[in-house]
């Protein structure tokens, strides 16, 4: 399988004129790469313009995804964005329960699990993040904090249904560090994450995840997440914003 590299554009770039640069600069810089599957989920208001272009480029190696999205179809829920809208725009993939929505925004587990269940009605895959913050870290709490994540966002959802879940390992205190986990402890998570779900699954259904890795992505580490520590691909913010960096953590991945 192809790593999935997956660009968090977070509030980012400040324009519009930014966005288009960005994205014709990594779409150019990628074009004759097809060792690997890469998504770039950029704010709301950027995604009908790069839709846009992606129809127009046949070739395309990108997919684009949302980095939310609300539960509902339709109806009086002011500011929010449905699943429909954004399959109107050929999202393939949502990130939900990133770290900045669940600690800023006060997202809950239950509000997670309902995002998952809608975007696989709709055939968007989730890509359901999960990680410590620092303190829980150094109370050893890792797994069960995992543990409760996992449980509660993946409440009521089967076994076939968690083929079309992504899940990424976004330790919180790694984000936007510049300090990213170790091989070896990531490693260790990864494992961990596959546990949990051969608990609540099976052992076959846990082999068969699909792990990112996130926090502090760069060309210069990517590849030891993937082939030495085990991800399926990465879960990139900051440098997903410099094409350069972005092409070079795409190539390298692969
Ligand atoms: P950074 O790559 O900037 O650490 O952000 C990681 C992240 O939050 C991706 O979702």
């Amino acid at each position: 399988m192809k790593p999935l590299i997956v660009a968090n554009w977070k509030m980012n770039p400040q324009n519009l004129a930014q966005a288009k640069q960005i994205f014709n600069s990594v779409k150019k810089g990628l074009e004759d790469v097809k060792s690997a599957e890469v998504v770039i989920c950029p704010p709301f208001i950027y995604l009908p313009t790069l839709f846009d272009f992606l129809s127009r480029w046949i070739k395309s190696q990108i997919k684009l995804g949302a980095q939310n999205c609300f539960w509902e179809e339709k109806g009086a829920y002011t500011g929010e964005i449905s699943l429909l809208m954004l399959k109107n725009f050929a999202c393939k993939y949502v990130i939900i329960g990133h770290s900045e929505r669940r600690g800023i925004l006060k997202e809950t587990n239950s509000m997670i699990n309902k995002k998952i269940k809608a975007a696989l009605s709709f055939g968007i895959k989730p890509i359901l993040c999960v990680g410590e913050k620092k303190e829980e870290k150094q109370k050893e709490k890792i797994f069960v904090v995992l543990k409760s994540q996992v449980e509660q966002g993946l409440r009521k959802i089967s076994k076939k249904e968690i083929e079309n879940i992504i899940f990424a390992y976004e330790p919180v205190w790694a984000i936007g560090s510049g300090n990213p986990c170790s091989l070896d402890e990531s490693h260790v998570v990864r494992l961990l994450l596959q546990k949990i779900i051969a608990q609540k699954y099976s052992r076959q259904v846990a082999q068969k995840l699909q792990i990112l890795y996130g926090g502090s992505v760069k060309s210069s580490n990517v590849n030891g997440f993937i082939k030495d520590a085990g991800f399926q691909g990465v879960l990139v913010g900051g440098a997903s914003l410099d094409p350069k960096e972005f092409i070079e953590i795409v190539k390298n991945a692969s």
